[in-house]
C-alpha cells in the first residue's frame, strides 16, 4: 500500500481551537500524563495533544515531538512559543524510518501515538524504537482514526507493539478512535 502522509496543511485544521470543542486533549491524556515525566510524542503535528502534554508535564518535565515535515514542527514551535510552552519541548525532525532516538534508551515515561502509526511505512520496527525509548511499566496510548483504520488494521498494529515488549492494559474509550493503553513489559 503506498505511504499516506497528513499534508502540511492539515496541520493547521488538527490544532484548530475548532477541534478542542469536539476533543479535549486534556481529558484524553489525564490518566497518563503527569509532572516531570519525559513525555514522547511521534507525529505531533501542530501541537494539538503536545501543548496540553507540555503543560501537564510541567517545567521540571519534557517533551520529545518527533515528526518527518519542518512545517509542522514549525507550526508546533510557533504555538508552543505563543503559550509560553517552547522550552518544555525537544522537537526533532527525522527522516521516515527512524525515530532518531538512540539518546533516550529507558528514559521515557510514556509515550502518545496519535493518529500516526497508520502514516509509517513499517509499524513493528516503530514500535520496536519507542519500546526501548521506554522505561520499564511506562505506558503507551497508541490510538488511529477510526474513520481510517479498519478494526482489522488496528489489531495487527496493535499485535506488532505486543511483540516488541508492550503489553494491552486496557481499551479507553476515545471519540472517533480506535484506542488502546499498552505498558512496556
Ligand atoms: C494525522 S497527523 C496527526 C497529528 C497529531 N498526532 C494529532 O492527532 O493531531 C500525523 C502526523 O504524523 C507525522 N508522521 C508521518 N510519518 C511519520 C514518521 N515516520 N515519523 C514521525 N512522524 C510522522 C506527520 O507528518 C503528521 O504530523
Amino acid at each position: 500500500m503506498p505511504q499516506r502522509v497528513c499534508p502540511w496543511w492539515l496541520g493547521y485544521m488538527l490544532a484548530s481551537p475548532l477541534r478542542r470543542l469536539l476533543e479535549d486533549p486534556r481529558k484524553v491524556l489525564a490518566p497518563y500524563a503527569r509532572e516531570g515525566m519525559t513525555v514522547l510524542e511521534p507525529g505531533p503535528g501542530m501541537g494539538f495533544f503536545t501543548l496540553e502534554l507540555a503543560r501537564m508535564v510541567g517545567p521540571r518535565g519534557r517533551v520529545v515531538a518527533v515528526d518527518i515535515q519542518p512545517r509542522m514542527l514549525a507550526g508546533l514551535k510557533r504555538r508552543a512559543a505563543r503559550a509560553g510552552l517552547l522550552e518544555r519541548l525537544d522537537t526533532r525532525l527525522v527522516s521516515n524510518d527512524t525515530l532518531g532516538l538512540a539518546d533516550l534508551s529507558s528514559a521515557v515515561d510514556f509515550t502518545l501515538a496519535f493518529a500516526v502509526v497508520h502514516e509509517l511505512p513499517a509499524v513493528e520496527p516503530f514500535f520496536a524504537e519507542v519500546a526501548k525509548a521506554s522505561k520499564p511499566g511506562a505506558g503507551l496510548l497508541f490510538a488511529e482514526p477510526a474513520g481510517h483504520v479498519k478494526t482489522s488494521d488496528f489489531e495487527a498494529e496493535l499485535q506488532a507493539a505486543t511483540r516488541v515488549g508492550f503489553e494491552l492494559a486496557g481499551r479507553p474509550s476515545i471519540w472517533r478512535s480506535r484506542a488502546a493503553f499498552l505498558k512496556r513489559a
